[in-house]
């Protein structure tokens, strides 16, 4: 089904039970790679969820597919440089959705700019989201990745 109403909205509770299962989905934690050590760890999801959203420099939008909850688009910083990030439930995928959601996102955050991203190296459908978003590839690194219990080497993107 192609999704035909979208929508980028703020983040509301009744989004973490579903966030947390979206983040649950085996596929979707191979890919994404750099994820939390124990991402079936509900408590922990939820008071790291709870942090984040009380944090003024965490900016957090719910993407909404069709009415439904389809994931979540967030930028953060690291050492003063934001970065975005991004998690739509495994029956979204192949939609468009991720690319209209930073697209949008991109449009309404009051975020610093430049703004970075980091993918793994191998999350083709990260990476392509990235560059239909404008990113580019401006350097490469390395980091340890508890979804594959090794460190691999991961993309660096500017915007
Ligand atoms: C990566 C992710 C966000 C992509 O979401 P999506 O809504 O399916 O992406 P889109 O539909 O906007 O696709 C954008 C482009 O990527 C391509 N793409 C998507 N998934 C792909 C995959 N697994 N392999 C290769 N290309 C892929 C699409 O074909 C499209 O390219 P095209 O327009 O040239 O055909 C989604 O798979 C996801 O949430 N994965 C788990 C979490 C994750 O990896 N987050 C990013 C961490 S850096």
């Amino acid at each position: 089904m192609i999704t035909t109403k979208f929508l980028l909205r703020d983040v509301v509770d009744d989004d973490l039970p579903i966030f947390f299962a979206q983040q649950t989905e085996p596929d979707a934690i191979y890919m994404a790679a750099f994820t939390a050590k124990r991402p079936t760890d509900q408590a922990a999801f939820i008071t790291h969820w709870r942090k984040i959203l009380a944090d003024a420099t965490v900016l957090i939008k719910t993407i909404i597919a069709d009415g439904q909850v389809a994931g979540y688009v967030l930028s953060y910083e690291t050492d003063g440089k934001p970065e975005v990030s991004y998690w739509l439930g495994r029956a979204f995928w192949g939609q468009g959705l991720a690319t209209r959601a930073l697209t949008s996102f991109l449009a309404q955050v009051n975020q610093a700019r430049p703004i970075y991203a980091r993918v793994a190296k191998d999350n083709l459908g990260s990476i392509r989201v990235l560059e239909k978003c404008g990113f580019r590839i401006i350097g490469e690194d390395k980091g340890y990745a508890n979804a594959r219990g090794t460190e691999i080497e991961e993309w660096l993107f500017e915007r």
